[in-house]
């Protein structure tokens, strides 16, 4: 059991370091769901909640930051969409209040949003869809990615999580990288560490926590629903 540990915490030291977090996963944000209540339970318990913006305003965003910030002393991030009219406006309302981690999502991320994050003192988080994009984000300063497969839930690519894992992984190891995408078990998560990932990223299981203020209906859903149940909202 020990040397299990051991393994364990070699595997995502990477991930734990750079989150700052007990466990290297991060809580995958997802607008309207992941708000102060799940993300601070994310942290409080040792993993990285991340507030989604969505369509948020800067002064919304202002609000649900300082609410999260007073139910967790621990660390979380902020997802934001790249397609947001007020993007800079976010990207500052998150550097005010000292959010150590941006998340980049919805596209792909300009090079100047890259630059006012890290000037600003947060790392940056991007979503890499194939190994040539990956390489490029890297070059225009990312500090870690995300690896998003198609059975993830929200928007989606393409190409399946262990593909996009197996094209990406073992070419870049400048940078932390996180899988995200059908994750639903540990052995799981195991297996992605193994292949050289930092850690995962989990989405749709947290949507059912007691914690999540998604409608018991719409959790029960999800508990009841199997594999083939799942159906993609918009074409890949
Ligand atoms: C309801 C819902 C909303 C989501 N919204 C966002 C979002 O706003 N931004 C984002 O980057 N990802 C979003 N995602 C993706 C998650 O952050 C995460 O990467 C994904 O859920 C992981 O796959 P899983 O659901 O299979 O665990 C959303 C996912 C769900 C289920």
């Amino acid at each position: 059991m020990i040397a299990a540990h051991k393994k364990l915490n070699a595997l995502w030291a990477q991930g734990r370091t750079f989150l700052g977090t007990e466990y290297a996963l991060l809580g995958g944000a997802m607008t309207w769901v992941s708000e102060r209540n799940l993300v601070s339970a994310l942290s409080n318990a040792g993993g990285f909640g991340v507030i989604a913006c969505g369509a948020m305003t800067p002064d919304l965003l202002d609000i649900e930051i300082a609410e999260t910030a007073a139910l967790t002393n621990k660390p979380f991030g902020v997802n934001l969409i790249t397609m947001h009219p007020q993007l800079d406006d976010l990207i500052d309302v998150c550097l005010r209040h000292a959010v150590g981690h941006i998340i980049l999502a919805g596209g792909l991320p300009g090079q100047p949003s890259i630059k006012r994050i890290r000037d600003g003192g947060a790392k940056v988080i991007c979503f890499a869809p194939t190994l040539a994009l990956a390489k490029r984000i890297v070059r225009q300063g990312a500090d870690a990615l995300v690896i998003e497969g198609a059975e993830a839930g929200g928007h989606i690519g393409p190409v399946s999580t262990s593909i996009l894992a197996q094209e990406i992984l073992p070419f870049i190891k400048e940078i932390p990288i996180f899988i995200a995408g059908g994750i639903g078990r540990g052995d799981t998560v195991l297996a992605y560490l193994e292949l050289g990932a930092a850690g995962c990223q989990l989405g749709t299981l947290f949507a059912c926590a007691n914690e999540s203020i998604a409608h018991d209906k719409f959790k029960k859903a999800f508990i009841r629903a199997s594999a083939r149940d799942a159906v993609p909202s918009a074409p890949a």
